[in-house]
């Protein structure tokens, strides 16, 4: 996950709208790459720099500063997702020097940025922001005060920097250009009659053109609404690029082209979940302090969700009870009023809801704050009302979730509790600390395990659906920490595919539903750690004599387990906490292709929201 950058140049009337506007739907189109903060600057026709930029979503920070009423021929614009400095107005891109002549947007991470501003400043630059972006306007501006063109001062500024990044940059003294560079994080220039795009990402322009050149890393150069102008480092100095053979013509749909080339967001999603957990865990450490003081003081927590929130909510009580020895339990959003009674001051409730805005977590998060709890909101949408009612307020860094069934939401919720779990617990010392270091390691290994499961699972899961279609029904079983993974895996199932799935306590499942069971009923079997495996393996063979089709994720060391079922999903062995996140991932592709399979749609299934707002 990452932030994402436009330009656009253009001669008088070749778009036929204002720039401002082109820049914000532009933005908007690259939302998914982040949306904490948002900005553009555009060199006006008096040949004013205008950059408005502020916190917040692009819909409600483009109404209040005004984004579609400025106009130019040449701007740039950048929606943010936090790495260095915390979302502000002045953390903001575009970032200019200290005149204001020269504006920048920069997606990636400056790594040598400290020993670069701090040069800066001792030459008397003066710095605004927190960010490691703001040294390139500096930079340029001391090249050029040495006597430099903007261009030569752009390469030398670029010479000098390590990291990350793509660049978007114009100078009022050259209004009819964008300076870009690539290094790493990704460049394409969308080519135009009378125009040029530069973005981090096709669908910012395929409104306009199809026609693409992708950037190839350490190339650098400018656009202007004619021309494209590039070059790469050759030995000592800069060569031209000859790229007339790499120009082609995108095919996508706007639509298809934010799918990223999968046929579903929800697939598009489930690969995505390596990276939500990587960036919801990189900003972590800067974001729990409060909250982990709360829960460390807390005589009860009280976790609320709704839905796919409900079972991170679940895990996360499992998690603060059993590796933090805290008192905690989970509640559905809607039933919450009904158990909320007898809390006070003293005790903590944490809302987790992906949108922020589910009404009725909304509703518990009022009640619990009315009867003096400290109320905790977990969210994957910065400013939106869930958040904002709480006293204090975390973040998932999933990008936004498009598909209807929740993924990696799930995924970076499950994180986000887990590694609370393990600050409250190394707090109290209710675990070794080696123990708490060890899982704490593995939580940071998750981002790799997740994309092995995909690797290594998705052709299997793929095997399964096709099974799966023919099935009316299907038990979802687990104990402990795999109970709500369980509930999670049947609630994909049912709410994309339309197969009757119910999840149950694996113990409790020869209490009443497996009367159900005969042939070929399919029971899916999760189990996390080898606590589980004998008595899992009791339960399996209850259902093999009845003749289900059994199946089990779990981990290759619970041989018991696996070899006891029809299929085995074997996962990677992993301490609890990370096991929670990452044991979902083959329920989600069992549904998903057991959706696909039956021709449905499983970004849109009937008759769900995404956000549900109604009580
Ligand atoms: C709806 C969605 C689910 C989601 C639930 C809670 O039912 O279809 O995918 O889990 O709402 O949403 P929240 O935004 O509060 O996490």
């Amino acid at each position: 996950m990452a932030c994402g950058i436009v330009g656009v140049v253009t001669r008088s009337g070749a778009l036929r709208r204002r720039l401002g506007l082109i820049i914000r739907d532009s933005l908007k189109r690259l939302e998914y790459r982040g949306y904490d903060s948002v900005g553009f600057a555009i060199i006006t026709a008096e040949g004013k720099l205008v950059v408005r930029k502020s916190k917040g979503m692009i819909d409600k920070v483009s109404r209040k500063l005004g984004f579609d009423e400025v106009d130019g021929l040449v701007g740039i614009g950048h929606t943010r997702w936090a790495t260095h400095g915390v979302p502000s107005d002045v953390n903001a891109h575009p970032h200019t020097d200290c005149v204001g002549t020269i504006a920048v947007v920069h997606n990636g991470i400056i790594e040598n940025y400290e020993e670069l501003r701090d040069m800066l400043v001792r030459r008397g630059h003066r710095f605004v922001s927190n960010t490691d972006t703001e040294v390139v306007p500096h930079l340029m501006e001391e090249f050029k005060r040495s006597g430099l063109s903007t261009y030569e001062a752009f390469r030398r500024s670029v010479e000098l920097l390590e990291g990350a990044y793509a660049l978007a940059v114009i100078d009022v003294s050259t209004p009819d250009r964008i300076y870009f560079a690539r290094g790493t994080s990704p460049l394409v220039i969308g080519i135009g009659d009378g125009f040029n795009f530069i973005a981090s990402d096709i669908p910012a322009f395929l409104e306009y053109t199809r026609k693409i050149l992708v950037l190839h890393d350490g190339e650098l150069g400018y656009v202007t609404a004619s021309r494209i102008h590039l070059e790469r480092r050759s030995g000592d100095s800069w060569a031209p690029v000859d790229f007339s053979g790499r120009v082609r013509l995108v095919e996508w749909t706007v639509e298809m082209a934010m799918k990223g080339g999968y046929p579903h967001f929800m697939l598009k999603e489930i690969h995505e979940q390596p990276n939500a957990v990587a960036s919801t865990l990189a900003g972590l450490e800067d974001q729990v302090g409060a909250v982990v003081d709360a829960l460390v003081k807390a005589e009860n927590i009280i976790l609320v969700g709704a839905g796919t929130s409900y079972h991170a909510s679940r895990l996360g009580a499992l998690l603060l009870s059993n590796v933090a020895g805290k008192m905690a339990s989970a509640i559905i959003s809607s039933e919450a009023s009904w158990h909320l009674k007898p809390v006070g001051e003293g005790d903590v409730v944490i809302a987790v809801s992906q949108s922020g805005e589910t009404i009725d977590t909304l509703l518990a998060v009022r009640e619990a704050k009315e009867r003096g709890a400290t109320t905790i909101a977990l969210s994957n949408v910065v400013d939106s009302a869930i958040p904002r009612e709480s006293d204090l307020a975390i973040y998932t860094r999933a990008g936004p979730e498009i598909g209807v069934a929740a993924t990696k939401t799930f995924t970076t919720q499950v994180a986000v509790l887990a590694y609370l779990a393990l600050r409250v617990a190394e707090r109290l010392g209710s675990l070794g600390r080696g123990r708490v270091a060890e899982m704490i390691a593995d939580l940071r290994r998750l981002p790799e395990v997740i994309a092995s499961i995909i690797a290594i699972h998705e052709a299997r899961a793929r095997r399964v659906a096709s099974r799966m279609v023919s099935c009316a029904n299907a038990f979802y079983l687990g104990r402990g920490y795999a109970l709500p993974i369980a509930m999670e895996g049947a609630l994909k199932l049912k709410e994309i595919a339309y197969v009757h799935a119910e999840a149950y306590p694996a113990g409790e499942s020869k209490h009443g539903p497996i009367a159900l069971i005969e042939e070929g009923f399919p029971v899916v079997f999760t189990a996390l750690g080898s606590h589980d495996g004998r008595l899992l393996r009791s339960n399996i063979e209850e259902m093999r004599a009845r003749l289900a089709w059994t199946l089990a994720v779990a981990p290759a060391t619970l041989q018991e387990v696996l070899r006891a079922v029809d299929v085995s999903f074997r996962m990677p062995p992993l301490t609890e906490a990370a096991a929670a996140v990452a044991y979902i991932v083959p329920h989600q592709l069992i549904a998903y292709y057991t959706a696909v399979r039956k021709g449905l749609d499983p970004d849109k299934p009937r008759n769900l929201a995404k956000t549900v707002t109604v009580v």
